[in-house]
């Protein structure tokens, strides 16, 4: 009998490579789709190809697809091939603001993508799980109007009904999201209704901030990994706005991986979790300056543009309680302290600095 398969997208990237790793540890044979088309959407600091490099020297008998998830018929022609029995999409155009000069490669690749990959797994696979990265840019910037407490170095939530953070029950629509976080609405609702409409295991895992040490960080996408690459190399980071007392929750990749493969160990149908880092791992950007500068021992350069990104979150961390409810084997298994001294020992690494 041959080892079950999973087919993930975008396996050059933080979180599909994670996945590769983890998922083949755990005894499935691995098929990647990437195109790179990480270096086209922010150019050569973007590049995945080193992480390709590095997947063919450590996922025994890895499989790569040089396939662009916007070719139906290539997409569907693969899931037909291959009947995957796990299925992780983690391709997208990730960022927020890059969205906006290439409205047509976003929604084309976040939207359409992702359904020619549904729509493949309904014909061949219905049965196997079906694993959507999604954002917290569905929320729009909805959690901007609720009530801040502004504190030394951060803001955070004065309503104690957000004391654990945001829900999944928190609204999507009739907010501003950006071009990026509209194209990924348009997924994550069409998940859901494969879900549920056509009975699918599938789900949607609404990210706050993925990290870790494989992250291709650069200044429009990957805030930790693309600060503590400042740190290491001395290159100044631009704080856009709020004081730098913006928060954002990060998790390390590794944590998502372990849940996912708790997901299709029991998989659910049409499910939405927010997956962060929640409260314990949340810091701002001048509290994440602090924790760089520990580890590395230089001070962070930055400025300061008083004019915060369209859509950006003031206040953002995930409430956990859903996921720990209907997964309680799962847990976050890395500090923030030690996911930072991770990047910043990768960043050390791939870019010789001693
Ligand atoms: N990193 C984060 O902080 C974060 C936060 C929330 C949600 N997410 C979501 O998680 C997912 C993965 O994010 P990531 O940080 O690993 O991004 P990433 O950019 O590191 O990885 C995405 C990969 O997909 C590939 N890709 C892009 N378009 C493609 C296409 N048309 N065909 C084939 N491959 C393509 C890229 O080359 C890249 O290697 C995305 O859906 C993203 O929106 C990420």
């Amino acid at each position: 009998m041959r080892p079950p398969r999973v087919l993930v997208t975008g396996s050059c990237g933080l979180i599909g490579s994670e996945v590769c790793l983890h998922f083949s540890r755990a005894g499935y044979s691995v098929l990647g789709i990437d195109n790179n088309q990480r270096a086209v959407f922010f150019g050569p600091e973007g590049d995945t190809s080193w992480a390709l490099q590095r997947l063919r020297r450590t996922v025994p008998d890895y499989v790569h697809h040089d396939l662009d998830i916007r070719d139906r018929e290539g997409v569907l022609r693969l899931v037909q091939e291959m009947r995957p029995e796990v299925i992780v999409h983690a391709a997208a155009q990730p960022s927020h603001d890059r969205a906006a000069q290439i409205a047509f490669d976003d929604f084309d690749t976040n939207a359409v993508g992702t359904l020619n990959l549904l729509e493949a797994a309904r014909r061949w696979v219905p049965e196997s799980p079906f694993i959507h990265m999604s954002t917290n840019k569905v929320y729009g910037d909805g959690p901007n109007a609720l009530a801040l407490a502004e504190r030394a170095t951060r803001w955070d939530y004065a309503d104690p009904a957000y004391r654990l953070g945001i829900p999944e029950s928190f609204p999507i629509d009739q907010s501003l999201h950006s071009v990026f976080g509209a194209s990924k609405v348009a997924a994550d609702v069409m998940v859901q209704e494969y879900g549920r409409y056509f009975g699918m295991p599938t789900c949607c895992l609404r990210g706050g901030c993925l990290t870790g040490p494989n992250h291709s960080g650069v200044e429009l996408h990957g805030f930790l990994s693309y600060l503590i690459r400042c740190n290491v190399t001395g290159r100044e980071y631009t704080v856009f706005g709020y004081k730098g007392k913006q928060v954002r929750d990060n998790i390390h990749s590794e944590d998502v991986a372990r849940f996912m493969l708790a997901f299709v160990d029991a998989p659910r149908r049409g499910e939405v979790y927010n997956l962060g880092g929640g409260i314990d791992n949340s810091c701002s950007i001048l509290e994440a300056f602090a924790l760089a500068a520990q580890v590395t021992g230089r001070e962070q350069l930055w400025t300061y543009v008083d004019q915060p990104r369209i859509g950006d979150h003031i206040c953002y961390y995930s409430d956990l309680t859903k996921m720990k409810a209907h997964y309680p084997g799962w847990g976050i298994t890395r500090s923030l302290n030690a996911t930072v001294a991770e990047i910043a020992a990768s960043w050390a690494e791939r870019l010789a600095i001693r």
